[in-house]
């Protein structure tokens, strides 16, 4: 049956229910480009403002996987496990924890994109080795996770193409942060990826789309629940993103720091998310090891290099390091109270680590070392965190980003803790 657009928009806009063909048919018609995207802007807001039951959003999701091609790891020699963060500053645990878990024995596809906005890409890091390459076939992407267990590539265009269009629509149109539109959108790409588990990383605060635990909970109990649903076995963390993830916020920097925790070091919020999110996938995986005995015995750094030559890149080579550097300093001496992660990511994106249009380039160098975090004491004058860029004239746009990012108080402050529950 064919349904109208119209008619479709004004019963969700009015708080009713919409049928699962009416859905079927409204993303596939939407996909075709017989549904305007004028008229999927309006169905979006609707779906902002007064959202999808949970029958209708296992209908919208399904809708959007059968928009595209299905994989399936079923014929590789290992489980294939699979790990999504919903996005955050200085988030670079794919890096060291795909080698990780693939070290443990599990495959691990981590298909992935470019960054746009505050939160960095993982191909945006991982491009800024010397001679790694993102793309490769749907056959090279197999071999190597047959043959290594461990592939960052670029996704390529053919899972959920209805939700490529949505989001690119979401982005310009104030309707990213609806729960059931990040949920279908992220589970679509997931269910339609093909792996037989999977770990969801839900950060939660300024740095993150979920700014309250009660609404991270909310998008990551959804996404559990589409996920078991479809045979995906799921399940999910909920961290905390109030603050940047480790001490290097950037590309080539994060790099740094991802290697030196697969070498036993690294900061410690850094190596303890790693650590969870594998022993969370290792599990789901059916596999009886634990990641941290693996990351102590440097398996996990053997198969990091080996997963980098695998795709043109020298492991060992100097990463590039920005042109230009610039100190910021505490103003009083105290305790550092707040370190504002969307501040601190803003000052990144502005000083050429991120783009502001998806065609833009990246600066490899480009981003923020910190010197301290939340709960350390500080002295008045010491460097609290260095600027990078190859563009000097950036500095002055990063350091207004950071007003108010920097908080220093008489006493300490309790240290959040870094994973704040787990659904699944
Ligand atoms: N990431 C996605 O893939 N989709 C969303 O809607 C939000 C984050």
């Amino acid at each position: 049956m064919a349904y109208n657009a119209v008619e479709t928009i004004t019963r969700k806009r009015d708080g009713g229910r919409l049928d699962d063909d009416q859905i079927r048919w409204l993303i596939d018609a939407y996909t075709k480009g017989e549904v305007a995207d004028e008229q999927m802007s309006a169905m979006a807001m609707a779906v902002f403002f007064q959202g999808l039951d949970d029958a209708e959003l296992a209908t919208w999701t399904q809708a959007m996987i059968e928009s595209g091609e299905r994989l399936s790891f079923a014929d590789l020699p290992r489980v294939a496990v699979d790990k999504h963060s919903t996005g955050g500053v200085g988030d670079k645990i794919t890096l060291p924890l795909a080698p990780l878990v693939a070290a443990c024995g599990a495959a691990v596809p981590q298909l992935s994109g470019r960054g746009l906005g505050h939160t960095g890409g993982t191909l945006d890091k991982m491009e800024s080795i010397p001679g790694w390459q993102a793309s490769l076939s749907d056959e090279q992407m197999r071999a190597q996770l047959a043959s290594l267990g461990a592939v960052i590539c670029a996704a390529g265009a053919g899972l959920a193409p209805a939700d490529k269009k949505l989001y690119a629509l979401r982005d310009v149109t104030g309707t990213v942060e609806a729960i059931p539109l990040i949920a279908s959108s992220i589970m679509s790409k997931k269910i339609a990826e093909g792996a037989a588990g999977l770990v969801l990383d839900v950060k939660v605060g300024s740095g993150a789309f979920m700014k309250t635990p009660e609404r991270a909970h909310e998008l990551a109990t959804r996404m559990v629940a589409l996920g078991n649903a479809a045979g995906l076995r799921s399940v999910a963390l909920l961290t905390d993103m109030s603050t940047p993830l480790g001490l290097a916020v950037g590309n080539a920097v994060e790099v740094a720091e991802s290697v030196e925790v697969l070498a036993g070091g690294g900061p410690a919020d850094v190596v303890e998310l790693t650590l969870a999110l594998a022993r969370e996938m290792v599990a789901l995986a059916g596999l009886d090891v634990d990641p941290a005995d693996v990351l102590k015995s440097g398996k996990a750094m053997d198969a990091w290099k080996a997963m980098v030559r695998a795709q043109g890149g020298d492991p060992d080579a100097a990463l590039p390091v920005a042109k230009h550097h610039d100190e910021v300093l505490a103003e009083h001496s105290g305790y550092l109270t707040g370190l504002d992660a969307l501040g601190v990511g803003v000052a990144s994106w502005r000083l050429g680590a991120g783009r502001a249009r998806k065609e833009d380039a990246v600066q490899a160098g480009a981003g923020i070392t910190l010197y301290a975090k939340p709960g350390d004491k500080v002295v008045a004058g010491q460097p609290l965190m260095v600027l990078h860029t190859d563009t000097p004239e950036r500095f002055e746009d990063a350091r207004a980003a950071l007003e108010g990012a920097i908080q220093i108080g008489a006493a300490p402050v309790e240290r959040t803790p870094l994973v704040l529950g787990r659904i699944g």
